[in-house]
């Protein structure tokens, strides 16, 4: 294991898509490590996610497919590090939206890749687990199977590790690894048709909870998990570019991956109180129903595995809903700082 301290405080990381679910928890453990965090997405989706209670300082809301401003913004700071978390990032609105989808994904990780090219940067570009071609059979899918993609936003994401394959082979710049992980649950995500963000909703409401696919099975790992396997992984990149330029894989180990029905039940025991119905509909729209990921790559190069199981996951993540408005940036600081432990 590194000693996150060591690569990250005082170094410059341009962090794309800083104010998503993901990008802000990254941003706000970068900022514990007390790394020089330049942020570029567009402005917040919603409130009360984790960049509403801690945001970098230095901060562009912009568009990734605009390229001047984002080739400027990558110029000027000389980032030691870019993690490319921006992106168009859900299945459901990449069918309402297929072709924005692979503008935002594809074109956007070229822009991003392009901008660094003359650069001396160790670039992570975030994929997803969907970039496999899913055979819908009980196989944990490893970092060299075929890639695929069914649904627009799948597809997009397979293009963009392309992207990152051909930018590796014909440039200067070798260190850039790409990274796919799973479903991802923890506090401060308000997304439209994500799990959490419907359980917390109904909850609240005191309504029922509606559970569109109850029987798939997903990798659901706490968002910490991956984005300290992003950094581990970027230490490691910068010290040895030729040995973990690549992709990898990081989810929870085989035996925790549950059922969306498991995930609903044991969230409405931490809640309190609570209920959920099947609202499957026949003839809805294609989601994968079984995704298991390998993570046995990260675990030997990396030094790296999950800290918490899925149900301490299911616990962080609603006990993290339940804090108070003016309590949420020092919780989201705590559990941070106690995952780091
Ligand atoms: N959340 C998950 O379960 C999950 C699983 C696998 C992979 N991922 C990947 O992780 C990354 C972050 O996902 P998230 O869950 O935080 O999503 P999110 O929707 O919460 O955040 C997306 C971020 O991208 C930015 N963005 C979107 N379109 C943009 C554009 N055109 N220009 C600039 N910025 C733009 C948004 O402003 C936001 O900051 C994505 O690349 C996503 O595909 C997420």
């Amino acid at each position: 294991m590194v000693r996150l301290q060591d690569f990250y405080t005082n170094k410059k990381v341009f962090l794309t898509g800083h104010t998503g679910f993901k990008g802000a928890w990254m941003a706000a453990w970068l900022q514990q490590l007390g790394a020089i965090v330049k942020g570029y997405a567009l402005p917040p989706e919603y409130d009360n996610g984790v960049y509403d209670y801690i945001r970098p300082a230095d901060s562009i809301l912009d568009d990734i497919r605009n390229k001047a401003a984002l080739q400027t913004a990558i110029k000027e700071f000389q980032p030691d590090f870019i993690f490319h978390l921006a992106a168009q990032p859900l299945v459901r609105r990449s069918y309402e939206i297929p072709a924005e989808t692979f503008d935002v994904n594809v074109t956007g990780t070229a822009n991003v890749l392009e901008a660094a090219n003359n650069l001396k940067c160790t670039i992570v570009i975030i994929t997803t687990d969907k970039v496999y071609e899913n055979k819908e059979q009980d196989i944990l899918y490893k970092e060299g199977d075929a890639l695929g993609g069914y649904d627009p936003y799948s597809a997009s994401k397979a293009c963009a590790e392309l992207v990152v394959s051909s930018f590796r082979n014909s440039f200067n710049n070798k260190a850039i690894a790409s990274v796919r992980a799973g479903n991802v649950i923890g506090g401060g995500d308000w997304n439209k048709d994500r799990i959490i963000p419907d359980i917390v909703r109904a909850l609240s409401n005191e309504q029922v909870i509606e559970v569109r696919n109850p029987v798939s099975v997903r990798p659901w790992q706490h968002v910490l998990e991956p984005i300290g396997g992003y950094l581990q992984l970027g230490a490691l990149l910068q010290q040895d570019p030729a040995k973990y330029a690549k992709a990898y894989n990081f989810g929870p180990v085989a035996e925790d991956h549950l059922t969306v029905k498991e995930l609903v039940e044991k969230a409405i025991s931490i809640w309190g109180n609570g209920q959920w119905k099947d609202a499957s509909k026949p003839g809805q729209l294609h989601e994968a129903t079984l995704l298991k990921l390998d993570i046995s790559l990260a675990k030997e190069e990396l030094q790296w595995r999950p800290k918490l199981n899925a149900a301490q996951a299911i616990e962080w993540t609603i006990n993290w809903y339940k804090q108070p408005a003016n309590n949420r940036q020092a919780y989201t600081i705590q559990q941070i700082n106690e995952y780091m432990q």
